[in-house]
């Protein structure tokens, strides 16, 4: 079937460059902008290992991946400050956030902001990882794999314990800034 109705939509594609003739990928900012219509919840992703002080990260690309075996993921940026934690870590805990987090949220996404310290709301789950009071629910996680995933790398988790908060109201991320459900 011919669909005649024209396009009616600007497009973004490879364009090339007139002097070189190469092939030059849809531009990053543009990209991002168009991925930041997809909607997501946002997460503290916490770890804690031997020798290291727990961390904290902020992160929206947690996605549940498989249900048998039960398997999540999040993606890192290869150039975090927070790469050695999770490098050196055999565990990590997704922390889903409530609309009433998005101050926690800012505060895990500074720079050198990093550290789980006395003063934030956490206790000690079962595989010894700080989870965050208030939150949705919590995935304790073992890593299970570490995969390329260009300037990410994709850290696939197999959940060993779920903490089921009381909260119903998520905290959402869309267009680069935060959201809410309206009720
Ligand atoms: C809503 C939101 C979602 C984010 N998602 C991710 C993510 O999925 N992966 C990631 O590596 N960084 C993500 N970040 C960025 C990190 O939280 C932030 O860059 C980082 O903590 C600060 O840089 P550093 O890791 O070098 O200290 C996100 C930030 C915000 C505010």
């Amino acid at each position: 079937m011919m669909i005649r109705t024209k396009q009616p939509w600007r497009i973004l594609r490879p364009q090339i460059d007139e002097q070189t003739e190469e092939i030059m990928e849809i531009d990053p900012i543009e990209l991002r902008n168009a991925l930041g219509r997809f909607a997501t919840g946002v997460c503290v992703v916490t770890t804690a290992s031997e020798g290291r002080a727990p961390i904290g990260m902020t992160v929206n690309s947690f996605s549940s991946l498989s249900l048998d075996p039960p398997l999540v993921l999040w993606s890192i940026q290869r150039d975090s400050d927070c790469r050695a934690a999770f490098d050196a870590a055999s565990t990590y805990c997704i922390n889903v956030l409530a609309s009433d987090q998005k101050e926690l949220s800012g505060r895990f996404a500074r720079k050198n902001q990093h550290e789980v310290n006395e003063a934030d709301r956490f206790f000690e789950g079962e595989l010894g990882l700080p989870v965050l009071m208030g939150c949705l629910v919590a995935f304790e996680c073992t890593i299970d794999a570490r995969l390329d995933g260009g300037d990410h790398i994709i850290l696939v988790g197999r959940v060993k314990a779920v903490h089921q908060g009381d909260g119903d109201k998520p905290l959402l991320f869309f267009a680069g800034g935060y959201q809410e459900l309206a009720s």
